[in-house]
């Protein structure tokens, strides 16, 4: 069972974390890109936000499961550690980047908001894991990871929710996505804080 758990979200994660490729490969208007407008599209800015985003976030995203298996922590610390300076690295890029294009999101301020406080916690929990690392408490810095990768997680949540919002339920996009928004990663959070609070029990 827990194979399969772990097998499912790293094919998510894969994937998902695969697809920002899809917006270098293609032309200039793949995807979200198709509903801006031309002035944030044609922004430099705005675009170079976007791409440090969406590349960092999804190499992120394609790492980051791996630190949660057990038996490669162990086996393979050396390992384990490179691979969360970088992951750190790459949250740091990808949320301070979603933070300066959050303004400009989809379908307004709900959205935004939403991905606006989202940034926030990604950040904060990620940089208060590294800051548990450093001052050797393993415990609390294992449950900053799992807030972190939780939160980083709103981007497969995302993808496995809006189908349902737009097909199942057929809402239009400009209903869908702002629920959506908060939908990404508030259940995301309320799982981890589960995950922590049996952790802490079954240590005690
Ligand atoms: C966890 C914190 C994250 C936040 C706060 C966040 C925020 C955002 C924002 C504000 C946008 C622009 C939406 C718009 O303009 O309508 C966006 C788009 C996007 N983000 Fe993120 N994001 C996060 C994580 C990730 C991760 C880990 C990936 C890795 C795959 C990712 C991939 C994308 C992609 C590909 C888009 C373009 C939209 C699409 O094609 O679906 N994001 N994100």
């Amino acid at each position: 069972m827990r194979l399969f758990a772990t097998a499912l979200l790293a094919g998510l994660c894969l994937i998902i974390g695969i697809y920002p490729l899809a917006y270098v490969l293609t032309d200039d208007r793949f995807g979200l890109l198709q509903s801006k407008p031309n002035a944030v599209v044609g922004s430099s800015w705005w675009r170079l936000g976007f791409h440090a985003h969406i590349l960092s976030g999804g190499v992120a995203l394609s790492v980051g499961w791996s630190q949660f298996v057990h038996g490669w922590r162990t086996r393979f610390p050396r390992v384990h550690r490179a691979v969360g300076r970088l992951y750190v690295v790459l949250v740091l890029v990808s949320g301070l980047a979603a933070l300066s294009i959050a303004p400009y999101t989809s379908t307004g301020w709900v959205a935004a908001l939403a991905f606006g406080i989202l940034a926030v916690i990604w950040l904060t929990v990620t940089v208060l894991a590294w800051d548990s690392i450093r001052r050797r408490d393993v415990q609390r810095h294992k449950a900053f990871m799992v807030y972190s990768f939780s939160a980083c997680c709103a981007a497969v949540t995302l993808r496995l929710w809006l189908p349902v919002l737009l097909l199942v339920l057929r809402l239009d996009f400009s209903v869908a996505y702002p629920i959506v928004a908060w939908l990404c990663w508030v259940p995301n959070l309320l799982v981890a804080r589960l995950i922590n609070s049996r952790t802490a029990a079954a240590s005690r």
